[in-house]
């Protein structure tokens, strides 16, 4: 098991080896977590909040498998990565192969509804909702289920240009920001607390042909989420 701090740098470079879906499809959102943003999230976790090392994680929807293998590469006890796709988790299995942490993440092909039990930590980027709406609450209904604490991305509505180029050249990468009262009051109805919320720059490459741009950058948030 992995104990000792790990270098942040090292922990991006493991995250961009891992494969991104090979034919992501719209509907599901299927883009993959940048790896810049996979290392900031999982840093706060495991080092800012102590939330990976000897601790179960659960990823939901864990697309071709960044955030569980992440996870398991920094110490945590037992990593599981779940998504409703088969490609995503063949992908993720390959992943694991490649980056030989095998033997530390269980993978499922399932819809989330489908899980059951109990976890220490969930981490998620869930899909945001913009092809099917309100697709994010039901993965936060869901973690807060099953875990205590929970760390989920959510896309924000801050839309500041200014804001969003001082944090990309900022040395952290991440700025503690309010949450959105909708969230807020979601996670509330949910049983849930939130602890903190950070905002981060989210830079995706063109996959859909609905994408004008050839990269497409914008703001996320962080929720790091506690149940009552
Ligand atoms: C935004 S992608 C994120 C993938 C991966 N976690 C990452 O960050 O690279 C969202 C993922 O959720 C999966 N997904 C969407 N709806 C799902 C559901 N109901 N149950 C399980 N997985 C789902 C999609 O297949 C997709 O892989």
């Amino acid at each position: 098991m992995q104990k000792r701090l790990i270098r942040k740098l090292d922990l991006e470079m493991l995250l961009s080896r891992i494969e991104p879906h090979p034919s992501p499809r719209p509907s599901l959102e299927q883009y993959t977590i940048p790896a810049d943003v996979a290392a900031t999230m999982l840093y706060i976790v495991a080092y800012t909040y102590n939330d990976v090392i000897d601790k179960t994680v659960l990823d939901l929807g864990c697309g071709t498998g960044r955030l569980a293998l992440g996870a398991a590469f920094l110490g945590a006890k037992q990593a599981i990565g779940v998504d409703v796709d088969k490609t995503a988790v063949k992908t993720a299995f390959k992943n694991a192969e490649k980056t030989g942490l095998k033997d530390k993440v269980q993978w499922i092909i399932a819809d989330i509804d489908a899980i059951q039990g109990k976890v220490d930590v969930v981490l998620q980027n869930p899909p945001f909702g913009v092809q099917k709406r309100k697709a994010d609450r039901k993965f936060l209904e869901k973690a807060l289920e099953a875990g205590n604490r929970i760390y989920s991305l959510h896309k924000s509505s801050r839309r500041d240009k200014a804001f969003i180029k001082k944090l990309r050249t900022s040395g952290t990468r991440i700025v503690p920001v309010s949450p959105s009262p909708f969230i807020r009051g979601f996670i509330q109805r949910c049983n849930g607390r939130i602890r903190a919320v950070y905002a981060m720059v989210m830079t995706v490459p063109h996959m859909f042909s609905f994408h004008t741009k050839r990269r497409h950058e914008f703001l996320v948030d962080l929720y790091v989420i506690e149940r009552k």
